[in-house]
């Protein structure tokens, strides 16, 4: 949790971009696995956590635009909820900590709800991404569950977007610290992993050390030798010499910022020929793609300098034919190249996802709907404080390549029967976090184990 002054500071900005009305903010509740009291583990919406920095479930908040009040809804414990998991602070106390002016009962949150939309004043509200919290708009605001993302407010939408899109210095702060952990994370299965081990062994310790950090994961560990499935996360195959490790793994911090690296490894003690030439390929469309990172660049511009690497690469190894720029834009890399070159990072690993990727990473910009550019997440035009990823990889999808040989698309620009004898061959990615400052980028938290050597090196130690 960061100081008192930050969050009044942040809903004061907030505040200032509506004329009236109220701002509607619902923290999450406890989500069962099976039974209402086996939870999993709680995660305060990102959003509340922002602007309230308040990490407990079943709250909520107000803020009166017109008032200029900030309300926090909320229960006192009942003895029996102290009894079975302890004792908090009061609902005042913990307002008052995060500079909230008011506190007031769960209950009074309808009867001030239904006030105001009798008067005709606006709610504003964000987009529902619980069946919880849908539930609760239909009580509060009569919303049906179906409606609750477009009744959603795309003032507010906008406004949180623009505030959270730029992290601030104490939010690069958190940021680093949960990159550091993740480096030791991947540098801890780097070491481990050897022949005969089980997946599931060394996504459990990364698990570990993030949990041990004061964290957890940041979104589920994928821990593969089948690195062509962009998210694996199933953990149960035997690793094997000669296999290509993928793990794509983050901690998130005690306060909720993620980290989000990747890297591939050799389980021998070395590439073989094969994984090393396509290992370097992507590992160069992830130096040149982090060389183009600057205030102003289109991260659209990123992705193709990333994907035109790829497809020379591919080139070069016979897969893939023809004139570069012209196999770009038809798509052509997308056969080994499915995603896009990576994403904002904040509180989410994905920042802001749930708010919809249209206003948080193309503001504006026209999503395309081709194979590959399709899944891009972010193509907007770079500026200072945003935190994003890097990830490039290659990928022999023998489904994929079926299909697309099947018909033939895009024969002029790959060579099926060479791309066929390379399907299974597995994938490769690297990734790391990155803030653009005033001219340039900045990586965040250490630097990975990432070259050939340094890798290879690890799997010998
Ligand atoms: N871990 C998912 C991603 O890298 O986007
Ligand atoms: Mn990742
Ligand atoms: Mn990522």
């Amino acid at each position: 949790m960061f100081a008192r002054d930050t969050y009044v500071t942040r809903r004061e900005v907030l505040q200032s971009q509506f004329d009236g009305g109220l701002l509607l903010f619902l923290g999450n509740s406890d989500s069962p696995m099976n039974y209402a009291d086996n939870p999993y583990h709680f995660r305060q919406d990102s959003t509340f956590l922002y602007y309230f920095g308040l990490d407990q479930a079943d709250l909520a908040a107000i803020i009166d635009v017109d008032a200029g009040t900030t309300t926090i809804f909320g229960d006192e414990l009942s003895i029996d909820y102290i009894v079975w998991m302890g004792d908090l602070p009061t609902i005042a106390s913990r307002a008052e900590s995060v500079g909230a002016t008011d506190t007031k009962p769960r209950a009074a949150l309808a009867e001030i709800l239904g006030r105001a939309v009798s008067a005709g004043r606006a709610v504003h509200f964000l987009p529902p991404y619980r069946a919880e919290t849908k539930l609760q708009l239909m009580e509060l605001l009569v919303i049906s569950p179906e409606d609750a993302g477009t009744e959603a407010s795309t003032q507010m939408i906008r406004a949180v977007v623009n505030q959270r899109n730029y992290k601030t210095d104490e939010e690069v702060a958190e940021i680093e610290k949960a990159v550091a952990t993740s480096v030791s994370m991947h540098e801890a299965a780097i070491r481990m992993a050897r022949p005969e081990m089980k997946e599931m062994e060394i996504s459990a310790e990364v698990e570990r050390i993030a949990m041990a950090a004061g964290g957890s994961v940041a979104f589920p560990v994928i821990a593969t030798i089948n690195g062509q499935t962009l998210h694996n996360h199933f953990h149960g195959n035997t690793i094997s010499e000669g296999d290509l490790f993928l793990l794509d793994t983050g901690a998130q911090t005690a306060s909720g910022y993620a980290g989000d690296l990747t890297t591939t490894f050799p389980v021998s003690s070395h590439f073989s020929e094969e994984q090393k030439a396509v290992y370097e390929i992507m590992l160069s469309a992830y130096d040149a793609a982090v060389s183009s990172l600057a205030p102003g660049v289109s991260n659209r511009d990123v992705h193709f300098t990333a994907c035109r690497v790829i497809f020379d690469g591919m080139k070069g190894l016979g897969i893939m034919k023809g004139d570069t720029e012209e196999a770009l834009a038809a798509g052509a890399h997308a056969i080994v190249m499915p995603h896009g070159i990576g994403h904002m990072m904040g509180m989410d690993v994905h920042d802001m996802e749930n708010l919809g990727e249209a206003y948080v990473g193309y503001a504006g910009d026209e999503r395309s709907t081709q194979f590959g550019l399709k899944s891009l997440r972010l193509t907007r035009p770079l500026e200072p404080g945003f935190v994003l990823t890097i990830e490039p990889g290659i990928y022999f999808i023998p489904q994929l390549i079926d299909v697309w040989a099947e018909e033939k698309a895009l024969g002029e620009f790959i060579d099926y029967d060479e791309l066929n004898k390379w399907r299974d061959f597995g994938g490769v990615r690297n990734e790391e976090d990155y803030l653009i400052t005033s001219d340039g980028a900045m990586r965040l938290g250490p630097r990975k184990p990432q070259t050939v050597d340094e890798l290879e090196a690890l799997r010998q130690s």
